[in-house]
């Protein structure tokens, strides 16, 4: 298949329930059917399900530690098997903690095939924490320091897996840092575009020099979106809202070019919460925005296979 999705319900990495319902919602509001739409071969693969690990112990500040591993485990190997037959893992969220193993099966992939891997990651947050770090405990706000090797606070993964280079991870859209995570993302020399420099520069001339850092490196790129990029206005349903978010044109400029730039390999839908959601609509739009993602166009162009 082209496109294989992936349903992953899992809530425990963000402190509350509802995410859980997330892949029921985005298959409600039809995620199949936009991509089939579009001329793609889809699978479906279900949602995983697996046992909370055994071999790990609950954590204060790491909160549902077993839970979360489980899940990443699972999915690290999901995302893997999918992209290295030839597909695109498109992840359906569940909790942004779903990240540390999807893009540790990129990773897994990218070193294989001998290509850096970039991340993309639209958010109101860094998600840079550390178990030390972190105010919460709640590990959905530590998956980029866990990817990048700056969070090794359980045996998860295997401690040789391939990490990402923090250099290689592209910020767009934050507005709530923590005050340590804050050090830590300077430090470690993570690229953000925060919401001024959008109002600024705008979003348009921020992707493109993405895209071109991107395509100069000859990488794969992952994209993470978690509905809490987008302006509380638009996208409700999610349990992390910060004022002052991406506009629903700022947030389909961004998938428009993503699409047009052909280098898109991988995606994580995060963070709805279908419980906090007006009517779906927070559903529809992450729906939405990944078909524009996959080539839906306002005109009719031709649909460029991903
Ligand atoms: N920085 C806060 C924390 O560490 C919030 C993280 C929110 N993350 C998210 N994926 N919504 O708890
Ligand atoms: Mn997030
Ligand atoms: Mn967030
Ligand atoms: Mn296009």
């Amino acid at each position: 298949s082209d496109i294989t999705l992936i349903g992953v319900p899992l809530e425990e990495g963000s402190g509350r329930g509802g995410c859980a319902m997330g892949p029921a919602a985005l298959r409600i509001a039809g995620i199949s059917q936009a991509m089939i739409d579009l001329g793609y071969i889809v699978e479906d693969r279900g949602d995983l399900r697996p046992a909370p690990a055994t071999d790990l112990e609950e954590l204060p500040k790491a909160k549902k530690l077993p839970v979360v591993a489980a899940f990443t485990r699972a999915i690290e190997q999901e995302t893997y098997s999918a992209v290295a037959r030839g597909s695109v893992p498109v992840l359906l969220g569940g909790d942004h903690s779903l990240s540390m193993g999807s893009v540790s099966g990129m990773a897994r992939h990218a070193q294989e095939v001998g290509r850096p891997l970039f991340v993309l990651w639209l958010d109101a947050h860094s998600d840079f924490n550390a178990p030390e770090t972190s105010p919460s405990g709640n590990i959905h706000g530590m998956p980029v320091a866990f990817f990048c090797g700056r969070a090794e606070f359980a045996p998860i993964l295997p401690s040789n897996r391939p990490l990402v280079d923090p250099r290689h991870v592209y910020q767009v859209g934050i507005r709530s840092v923590d005050d340590e995570e804050r050090r830590a993302i300077r430090e470690n020399a993570v690229n953000v575009f925060d919401m001024r420099a959008i109002d600024e520069e705008g979003i348009g001339a921020i992707l493109r020099r993405v895209l071109n850092d991107v395509r100069q490196a000859n990488a794969l790129l992952h994209v993470s979106l978690d509905v809490d990029f987008l302006d509380p206005d638009v996208a409700p349903g999610v349990g992390t809202t910060v004022p002052g978010g991406a506009t629903f044109r700022e947030a389909h400029l961004i998938m428009e070019l993503l699409h047009d730039s052909g280098l898109v390999s991988s995606l994580d839908l995060v963070e709805l919460n279908p419980f906090l959601d007006d009517r779906g609509r927070s559903a529809r739009i992450m729906v939405d925005l990944a078909a524009s993602l996959f080539g839906k166009h306002i005109l009719d162009r031709p649909t460029r296979a991903a």
